[in-house]
């Protein structure tokens, strides 16, 4: 029991690459990175100190995953909640997608990385959403890993948004409301093309979505652990990975 527990939320010692299972790696790890300001409130710093100090987890992360063999690395960068923060934290999160791709475009292109961006691009300021569109249309032709940052992201608008979509349809004859599946819905969310994450990793010890991907990660195994995001490293990463390949999926089968 206790053994279960620890491994539910992620305080296994961590694991180390060779113990992983090639043919069993997930494909699509979402993480929804969390507890900077507490990383940074531990340490006596300012939480910018400890949103740069994630930016670095960024690099350090999407190299274990791109080591590892996972396909598709989608990171929980801005919600569509986080506008509420203070301007002054707001605007220094806002600076640092440009400050990372400047520093690390270079990295991301020698290894195959195709990004791209998953959220409301029009609340963007011009600087952030000019950095990202073109990291976005440099590494349009990579077929490495995708890492999609999702910025200014929010699950609940981005169903009502399908849903408006949806209804527009039928108001206009396309779509008959009885024939609606599974498909009608998904090619209206921001994650088109995208499959479902296999895995979600919650760092800092939350136990919760916070508006992210509900559509989404309807299957998803979750893995939580205490680890604040600037701290979370390859080894944790690799115990994540370890841990989801422990697990069962039936998708609601035996
Ligand atoms: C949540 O921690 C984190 C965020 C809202 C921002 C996440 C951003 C990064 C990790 C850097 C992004 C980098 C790029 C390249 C886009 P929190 O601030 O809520 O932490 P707390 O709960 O401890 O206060």
């Amino acid at each position: 029991m206790l053994q279960r527990l620890k491994a539910l939320f992620g305080k296994t010692s961590a694991a180390p690459l060779q113990t992983l299972e090639s043919d069993n790696i997930p494909q699509h790890i979402a993480i929804i990175m969390d507890g900077n300001g507490r990383w940074a409130k531990r340490r006596g710093l300012p939480r910018m100190a400890g949103h740069h100090s994630g930016m670095k987890a960024v690099k350090r992360i999407t190299m274990a995953a791109d080591r590892v063999g996972v396909k598709y690395l989608t990171l929980y960068a801005f919600s569509t909640e986080n506008w509420k923060r203070p301007k002054a934290e707001v605007e220094f999160l806002m600076k640092l997608p440009q400050e990372f791709l400047a520093m690390e475009i270079k990295d991301l292109m020698e290894k195959n990385v195709r990004i791209r961006i998953m959220g409301y691009k029009e609340d963007l300021p011009s600087h952030t959403l000019k950095a990202v569109e073109d990291a976005v249309a440099l590494t349009s032709g990579n077929t490495g890993l995708v890492l999609t940052f999702a910025l200014n992201y929010g699950s609940r608008k981005e169903m009502i948004e399908a849903m408006k979509s949806i209804g527009r349809d039928i108001r206009d004859g396309k779509l008959d409301p009885d024939e609606i599946d599974v498909p009608d819905v998904e090619s209206r969310l921001l994650s088109t093309g995208l499959p479902d994450p296999d895995l979600l990793i919650r760092t800092s010890g939350e136990l919760r979505l916070s508006n992210f991907m509900l559509w989404q990660l309807a299957y998803s195994e979750m893995w939580f652990t205490d680890v604040y995001w600037p701290e979370f490293s390859d080894q944790h990463f690799y115990e994540a990975v370890r841990e989801y390949q422990r697990r069962a999926r039936r998708y609601g089968g035996l």
